[in-house]
């Protein structure tokens, strides 16, 4: 069977209601796009308007990340429950802003992995090395790392190079490609397998038409409907 072609957008810290409606309206204008996943990872607060838009749409909902934990005393934390009962069917964990700014070690995100998988979503889990790492010829060591940590199974895997995210600066597609070979080989056939950091409509088609990359993580250019559906398009066979 085919791998599934995917592209999610994750707004990160961005949106308010007025804003999340028009982009979400513009998208499922032009939604679906034929043999193409597309999914929305929105802040928290906006999951039950961006969930109820969604409802029985081709545009899946998704969260950005979910407590290790099922409940109890974590003030501010949100469970994979609670996401599951709001509609989402993916979660981003392990991203590397999480690592970065929030401390999130490889352990924490496994267990985060483990708790959206038992909620009965798919985490979309993301790994990535720094440009230090890179200049270092560590990047098979980190991801590795960081995969071999989660005990990956199924789900989503992004390969997010630290040094492309938000710097305008995307990895080029052999380079992609060449980390998501070496992915490929430790993950099942089927998984897909999703490459962010900078993409735009101006480089997707060449990034997506790489073998071993299934789809896109998009970031800033996912805040701008027709940049999204244009990544979107890019990515059909
Ligand atoms: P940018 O597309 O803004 O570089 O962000 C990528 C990213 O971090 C997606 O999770």
């Amino acid at each position: 069977m085919a791998r599934a072609r995917l592209v999610a957008g994750n707004w990160k810290m961005h949106g308010s209601r007025a804003s999340n409606r028009a982009l979400l309206d513009a998208l499922l204008k032009e939604l679906p796009v034929q043999g193409v996943e597309s999914a929305v990872c929105v802040p928290f607060p906006y999951l039950a308007q961006a969930g109820e838009r969604l409802t029985g749409t081709a545009l899946h909902l998704g969260a950005q990340n979910v407590s290790e934990h099922a409940q109890g005393a974590y003030t501010g934390e949100v469970s994979a429950a609670m996401l599951a009962e709001l509609g989402c069917r993916y979660v981003i964990v392990g991203h590397s802003e999480r690592r970065q700014l929030y401390g999130e070690g490889d352990a924490q995100v496994a267990a985060k992995f483990a708790a959206v998988q038992k909620a009965g979503m798919t985490p979309i889990l993301c790994v990535g090395e720094t440009l230090a790492e890179r200049e270092a010829g560590k990047t098979e060591a980190v991801v590795g790392r960081q995969l071999e940590a989660v005990r990956f199974e199924s789900g989503v895997l992004a390969y997010e190079p630290v040094w492309a995210i938000g710097t305008g600066r995307n990895a080029s597609a052999e380079q992609a490609q060449e980390v998501h070979s070496f992915l490929r080989q430790r993950v099942p056939a089927q998984t897909t397998i999703l490459y962010g950091g900078s993409v735009k409509p101006q480089n997707a088609a060449a990034i997506f038409a790489m073998p071993d990359v299934d789809g896109g993580l998009i970031g800033g250019a996912s805040l701008v409907a027709k940049d999204f559906l244009d990544i979107v398009k890019a990515a059909r066979t």
